[in-house]
């Protein structure tokens, strides 16, 4: 069998890092979370100053970007890699309100993608990986042999959004993590630089109604066809 790359894009909290590390785990490849790239550069924004709430230095930001360093590290426990901001485990911090919160706002910045996509290429050089973001299929791995996009509706993705909160023990209401989820759809799709867009050759798969024992089935027998 061939290694191939699999790019997994789509809006937010459409449930794609659970499909991609279920199917990274299940044909050995790399799983890579760049939402967790772009979160990281966030939280080191917020704890730099360079973000309060409401101002962006974007100049500021840029300058420093040299000194961001960011590395995965496989976790046993998690079962994937967790993301370090220079040398600072920050998985948790990455997942609070408060970075989705401005997280949109730093991936808008042209150097901040230039950085982290080409980290992203490095990444996947040798294949074998399953990629989750917002432009992997039409930025990062254009090549790549199978790409996803990710739909369902707004309320669904919000509704697990806050379960999946409200379980860690965060104190959040459903309408905020609602307007979170809607405000960055609009962003993301928005920006100039690399807005979430399906790639022409995406397959586009609405999980509104799957389970994740459904979803999963049916990714894991199109990359079967690939491989
Ligand atoms: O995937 P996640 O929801 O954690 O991503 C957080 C944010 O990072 C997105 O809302 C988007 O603004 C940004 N992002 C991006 N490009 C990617 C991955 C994430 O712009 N490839």
């Amino acid at each position: 069998t061939k290694k191939i790359t699999i790019a997994i894009d789509g809006f937010s909290s459409t449930g794609k890092s659970t499909v991609a590390k279920q199917l990274a785990k299940e044909l050995g490849y790399v799983y890579v979370d760049t939402g967790a790239m772009y979160r990281a550069v966030s939280l080191y924004a917020m704890n730099n100053s360079m973000i309060t709430e409401n101002s962006f230095d974007r100049e500021a930001l840029i300058e420093k970007l040299p000194s961001v360093n960011l590395k995965f590290i496989f976790d046993e426990n998690l079962g994937f890699a967790a993301i370090y901001l220079n040398g600072e485990n920050v998985e948790e911090q990455i997942r609070k309100m408060d970075v989705s919160n401005h997280v949109s706002k730093v991936a808008s910045v042209s150097e901040v993608r230039e950085k982290l996509v080409s980290l992203q290429k490095i990444m996947g050089e040798e294949k074998g990986i399953v990629m989750d973001g917002r432009d992997i299929g039409t930025v990062v791995f254009p090549n790549a042999e199978l790409k996803l996009f990710m739909t369902a509706s707004p309320e669904e993705r919000a509704g697990r959004r806050f379960k999946e909160l409200e379980g860690k023990g965060e104190k959040v209401s459903y309408d905020e993590v609602f307007k979170n989820v809607v405000d960055r759809d609009h962003m993301d799709t928005t920006r100039e630089d690399s807005p979430l867009v399906m790639a022409e050759d995406a397959i586009e798969i609405d999980n509104s109604f799957l389970t994740v024992e459904e979803q999963f089935d049916i990714i894991l027998s199109l990359a079967k066809e690939k491989i």
